[in-house]
């Protein structure tokens, strides 16, 4: 059950072989880079069975996912459950692709455990998504992030998360990130594939700024996508709940349920910042400029517009 999966996330220190597995290097995914155990498992994500009242929260990593995870969940719970109290976040918001070595669990296994509604979490780019999601016409959310602070998010996340390939050096990862090759592929490729898709499916696409500019206004905004109305007592709860602060203490939602030789907190906390603008304490002028050109070149022909001026 959900309960016992939880566990086994905090099972004992794996062997060098898993370790070796888990920092393997980018392999190819029908054009898309992506790390080794989820091209290993892809036939079976890709033949995933949707379920109509299956939930997609969707982003490219690092733009919120984790935040509007518990959003929904408070939302689909009219408040915050014992069941979010007591499990962690991964556990309620299986992570479709998610494809650890054995002991952990995949999130195919916990999503088999689940009962409808399901929320499934997703980095896939939109035409990677398993075809039956869209056939039983399920509702989707993607929360897009600016491209600079992801870059920021996604290099620390690297070092800190041993499921990920060794991100290299600063300037190489700042090469690999612009020219798509990490994992999961083009961010520019995955916001404006998303972008895209929306007309005739049921997408509800937010912008990690905008919730954070104005959380009430956005959380409504899902509200409303899910067929719910919030009360001002409960939206007041959510809030609080899903506050940085807040979501950065609590165990459910900081991943420290994660074994620590897998996410070390201490070279890189999971809840890290949480800000608009991260990047511009970390890029140099001559990066920031490259990453202009390269931005203006590839998001030329897309509608699609980020706020960073917050
Ligand atoms: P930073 O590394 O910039 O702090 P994801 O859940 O998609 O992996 O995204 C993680 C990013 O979202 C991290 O960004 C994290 O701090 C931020 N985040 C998580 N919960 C948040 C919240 N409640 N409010 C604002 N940012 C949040």
């Amino acid at each position: 059950d959900l309960a016992s999966a939880g566990l086994e996330m905090n099972a004992p220190a794996l062997d060098a072989e898993v370790l070796k597995h888990l920092r393997s290097g980018l392999t190819d995914l029908q054009g898309v880079p992506m790390t080794l155990s989820v091209t290993h498992r892809w036939d079976d994500i890709k033949n995933f069975s949707a379920h109509p009242d299956d939930l997609l929260i969707a982003t490219y990593p690092k733009s919120g996912t984790t935040w509007m995870v518990e959003i929904v969940d408070s939302i689909r719970n009219e408040g915050i459950s014992q069941e979010m109290r007591s499990i962690p976040s991964l556990m309620r918001a299986p992570f479709l692709e998610m494809n650890p070595p054995a002991p952990f669990p995949s999130g195919l296994d916990i999503l088999k455990t689940m009962p409808a509604p399901r929320m499934v979490k997703t980095h896939l780019p939109f035409q990677l998504v398993p075809q039956s999601f869209w056939d039983n016409n399920c509702k989707a959310i993607y929360i897009a992030r600016n491209a600079k602070d992801v870059l920021i998010s996604y290099y620390y996340f690297h070092k800190m998360n041993t499921g990920m390939p060794e991100p290299g050096t600063w300037h190489e990862f700042f090469d690999n990130f612009l020219s798509g090759k990490v994992s999961w592929g083009s961010w520019f490729d995955h916001v404006t594939g998303w972008w895209d898709a929306r007309e005739g499916l049921r997408i509800h696409y937010v912008f990690y700024e905008d919730l954070k500019q104005d959380p009430v206004k956005e959380i409504k905004k899902v509200a409303l996508f899910l067929g719910k109305t919030l009360n001002k007592e409960l939206l007041d709860t959510i809030l609080e709940h899903t506050s940085f602060n807040k979501m950065k203490d609590n165990p459910m939602t900081n991943f420290s349920t994660v074994p620590p030789f897998v996410f070390k907190h201490d070279i890189s906390p999971f809840m890290r910042k949480g800000t608009v603008g991260d990047w511009k304490l970390h890029l140099t002028v001559a990066e920031n400029e490259r990453f202009d050109e390269e931005y203006q070149r590839r998001m030329a022909a897309t509608s699609l517009t980020f706020r960073t001026e917050l």
